[in-house]
């Protein structure tokens, strides 16, 4: 519809292009050509429209002008505006890319400008594709002239976004109801684009939303609506950023006023990726977040102003986006091809909330996907990093199940308990590996080798490793936790009736230095009577402790555990209770304490729940400690905890005599030990009184002597007793019935106890051994009487029972909060 002749003496202003504008109606522009704002000098240039002289030239639409100018450089004098109305309250809008019409105008410095009209409730959303935009402060120019103007209106008043140059970041504004952009091209832009188009959205609730997007290292100036006047009152302008993985944003104000408020307060809320406070909210003086990883917005909150004294709040800030300063971009492999029903997963470990601002911590899978957290399961090969400015904040847990579903496979196989170098070598602590191992109800049991005979945690001797194993049972109901258990002991072998979750976990950092200490193997045998039983291979030198499950909450009812002592030709086991009494107070059935050595018509020495538990006494060979439980009235648990050392044996008669020969002195010495040894071997065995009751363990219920006393004897029928257990569970309401999920370990460790607890805390056992006249040193093992207490010279938190009265809502179970506390220490 517009042409531009080259007409040759058409006039009498030889050489002189003249143009063809025309406008057609529909398209609603409007062409000022008008002189520009540098005076020129008078008279030096005209424009010829219908052979006259003019300084200004108005095509309305549906018009059509043909002139020209009557000087080689209008360009000097004139400047040409487009204007083009949208409205989108009559009718529908012409949504989608802008055209820059008209062309071929003459070559002025040129404004088009865009007035779009609309609802107040609509979005409007300008895009700029490409280039992208960038904020340039008031006064400030572009490099290439081609400035863009934008301003929204709030009612009736204008309120001016910003003005940009086409080389930066910002990809899209969305207004709402109405906007007005206006993009100058100096003379010599030929370029035919208008660079953005417009599209329609809900409602965005304030004033204007400003998307930037950074692909690579950079920075943005930004600043509040109508800087440097004052920010529209009560109004919210926000800023999105998208941030590229591996790189981190910062934000820094530049320059601020505050204006004087009324009610409400002048404030910037962030909404930052890994922040669990999220929204961050600052005060334009604090210091404001740096080094985030990922996409993040930020929003500007203006107040009610004091009418009389207004103030002006104003906001010139800068987003600077830059590789990580302190963390290499390490990429870590962990192939879990060769696992099966395994999981592993990465995440934050969890804050006391406050309010203080946490830079993002995050984890990525290959180089684009970045999250706070991240779970990678078996059958996949991962490559991960990590964004994240403090590595202690992340922890990993892993879980894996292993079962044994076809009997006559798993009879024959085995299984290691190890945690793969993959996880080992990453940078963030393990907080847990929990192996669930699963076996048919009554077909098979587990046995479990450690690589490294291990030591049972007590208070007397302490795991001083970095990783304990926690055992646990893994039956829905059944609260039975084995104990905690590291490298560095006597214990050879462990075997347990029934599905179990073995648990591993840290204590200390160092882990990786101390891994190879770690592993088991699982074995699948016959199904055990017993709970379980731990065989037992003490070293000569020192000495062994050892307690029943369930410390310090009772063993559960109508449950039997045993363990089996070996003791090597040339020793003797001096073996010890902690306690004078077993502790229990029996609702029904007996509680049992039996211990035989292996030998031939070897005597059981047997103690009942209502009888003292024998005194400490020496032991020729590999015997048993089996413990059996009633079903206990409340309050009064069985808790057994015993100790057991090894010395030399005493050297046998004819030796002496024949060493006796060699010298007096000898002689003397040996007849001493003779004495003593004939004192000792005169003592009296047997426990007093002749015990009666079942041991609930075993198939063969035995029933030492006056049988019939009893007339709750049952029979040793497993479906009965776990009729029994359910009746009298105590703490299954504290079980997490997760129904094979791996939504935790069942490990009820982890827990507050909140069931009852004995009222006499255990009394003071005898003399395990020649120990304590000498001085305790402060690392030594606590002496065997010290009741539990805070004050305990833990260096780590290994799990304990806690008495909790509270109404158990608490999330974060105890042992973890204190270990957090211990963490933030
Ligand atoms: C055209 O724009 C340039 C650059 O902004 C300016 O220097 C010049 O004076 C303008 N011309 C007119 C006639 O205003
Ligand atoms: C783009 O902007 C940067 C400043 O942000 C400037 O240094 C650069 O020269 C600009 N490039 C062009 C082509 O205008
Ligand atoms: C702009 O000009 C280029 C060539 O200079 C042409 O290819 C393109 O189609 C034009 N675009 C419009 C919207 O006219
Ligand atoms: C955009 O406008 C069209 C037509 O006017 C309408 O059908 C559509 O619902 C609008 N979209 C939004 C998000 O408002
Ligand atoms: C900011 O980000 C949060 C979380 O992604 C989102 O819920 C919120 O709508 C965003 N706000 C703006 C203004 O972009
Ligand atoms: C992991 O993050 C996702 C969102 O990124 C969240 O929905 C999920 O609850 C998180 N899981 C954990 C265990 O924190
Ligand atoms: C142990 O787990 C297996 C597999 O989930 C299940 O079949 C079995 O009944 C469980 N054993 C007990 C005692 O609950
Ligand atoms: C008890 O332990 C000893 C020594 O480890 C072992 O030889 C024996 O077989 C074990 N007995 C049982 C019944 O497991
Ligand atoms: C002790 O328990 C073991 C293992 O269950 C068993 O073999 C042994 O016979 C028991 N001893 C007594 C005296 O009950």
């Amino acid at each position: 519809y517009l042409g531009a002749h080259l007409s040759v003496g058409f006039f009498s202003f030889p050489y002189f292009s003249e143009f063809d504008i025309f406008l057609p109606h529909r398209d609603n522009i409007t062409v000022f050509i008008e002189r520009g704002t540098v005076p020129p000098p008078t008279n030096a240039c005209n424009i010829i429209f219908q052979r006259r002289r003019s300084f200004t030239l108005i095509i309305k639409p549906g018009e059509r002008a043909i002139f020209s100018f009557d000087c080689p450089d209008p360009a000097k004098h004139y400047v040409l505006e487009v204007q083009k109305s949208i409205d989108c309250m009559a009718g529908p809008c012409p949504f989608g890319e802008v055209q820059l019409q008209p062309s071929r105008l003459p070559a002025l410095n040129r404004t088009f400008i865009w007035n779009v009209k609309a609802s107040p409730k609509v979005g409007l959303e300008l895009k700029f594709s490409s280039p992208r935009l960038r904020q340039i402060r008031p006064g400030d120019t572009c490099p290439d002239l081609v400035t863009y103007s934008i301003s929204g209106s709030i009612e009736k008043t204008a309120a001016n976004i910003g003005t940009f140059c086409s080389n930066g970041t910002i990809s899209q504004i969305k207004m709402q109801g109405g906007v007005k952009l206006a993009l100058h091209l100096p003379w010599n832009q030929n370029r035919n684009f208008s660079g953005f188009n417009i599209t329609n959205r809900s409602s965005i609730k304030r004033l204007c939303i400003i998307e930037s997007v950074f692909e690579k290292e950079g920075s943005a100036t930004l600043m509040s609506a109508n800087y440097p006047e004052g920010f529209p009152e009560d109004e919210l302008m926000s800023w999105q950023f998208v941030i590229p993985p591996y790189l981190r944003a910062s934000v820094s104000f530049l320059n601020y006023t505050l204006s004087n408020c009324e009610r409400k307060e002048e404030r910037v809320e962030y909404y930052i990726p890994g922040s669990l406070t999220n929204p961050e909210v600052f005060q334009l003086g604090d210091k404001q977040p740096a080094n985030m990883a990922g996409n993040f917005n930020l929003s500007l909150q203006g107040c009610d102003q004091d009418s009389q004294n207004p103030g002006a709040l104003r906001l010139l800030f800068q987003v600077l986006v830059q590789h990580p300063q302190n963390e290499g971009n390490k990429v870590y492999t962990i192939d879990l091809r060769s696992e099966k029903s395994m999981s592993l997963t990465i995440e934050p470990k969890p804050l006391r909330t406050n309010r203080h601002f946490v830079p993002a911590c995050l984890i990525c899978e290959g180089p684009t996907t970045c999250s706070p957290n991240l779970t990678l399961t078996s059958g996949n090969k991962y490559e991960i990093s990590f964004l994240c400015d403090d590595m202690t904040r992340l922890w990993v847990h892993a879980e894996k199940t292993i079962s044994c579903a076809d009997s006559g496979y798993c009879s024959r196989k085995s299984y290691q308990l190890l945690v793969a170098s993959d996880i080992i070598q990453l940078p963030v602590q393990l907080r847990d590996y929990t192996w669930k191992l699963l076996v048919p109800k009554d077909k098979f049991s587990l046995q479990l080798t450690p690589a490294q005979k291990l030591q049972q945690h007590t208070h007397e001797k302490n795991c001083e490793t970095t990783f304990s194993y926690l055992l646990a049972s893994a039956v829905p109901g059944q609260n039975l936790y084995f104990g905690s258990f590291c490298p560095g002991g006597s214990i050879e072998k462990i075997q347990v009736k029934t599905n179990i979750s073995v648990v591993l976990k840290t204590f200390l950092p160092g882990f990786s230095r101390e891994a190879f200490r770690q592993g088991m193997t699982v074995t699948f045998i016959h199904s055990l009577k017993d709970e379980g039983v731990f065989t037992v291979t003490p070293d000569s030198k020192a000495k062994v402790y050892l307690r029943s499950p369930n410390w310090d909450r009772g063993l559960p009812p109508l449950t039997s555990v045993s363990w089996n002592i070996s003791v090597p030709n040339n020793q003797v086991a001096h073996l010890t209770f902690s306690k004078e009494r077993m502790g229990v107070s029996c609702e029904t059935g007996r509680a049992f304490m039996i211990i035989q050595e292996q030998k031939a018509k070897a005597e059981e020495i047997v103690s009942r729940d209502d009888e003292p538990l024998p005194k400490p006494r020496d032991l020729h060979h590999n015997f048993w400690v089996n413990i059996s439980n009633c079903s206990p009235m409340n309050g009064k648990q069985l808790d057994l905890q015993f100790c057991v050392s090894l010395t030399p044996k005493k050297m046998d008669m004819t030796v002496i005599i024949l060493a006796a020969v060699g010298g007096g002195a000898t002689l003397l010495f040996a007849l001493g030990l003779l004495i003593c040894y004939a004192k000792k071997s005169k003592k009296k065995k047997v426990g007093k009184g002749p015990a009666v009751g079942i041991y609930n363990g075993n198939i063969n219920t035995q029933m030492p002597e006056k049988t019939g006393k009893f007339h709750k004897g049952r029979k040793d029928n497993d479906s009965h007793v776990y009729a029994v257990i359910d009746d009298t569970m105590v703490y299954g309401h504290l079980l997490n019935v997760s129904n094979g999920s791996f939504t935790g370990p069942e490990v009820d460790v982890y827990r507050p106890f909140q069931g009852p607890m004995g009222d006499i805390p255990p009394s003071p056992p005898p003399i395990c051994s020649r120990i304590s006249t000498r001085k305790l040193h402060p690392e030594d093992p606590l002496p065997f009487f010290l009741p539990e207490s805070d004050g305990e010279p833990y260096t780590f938190s290994h799990p304990k029972s806690v008495e909790v009265k509270g109404n158990g809502d608490n999330d974060i179970p105890l042992l973890e909060k204190k270990e957090l506390e211990d963490i933030m220490e």
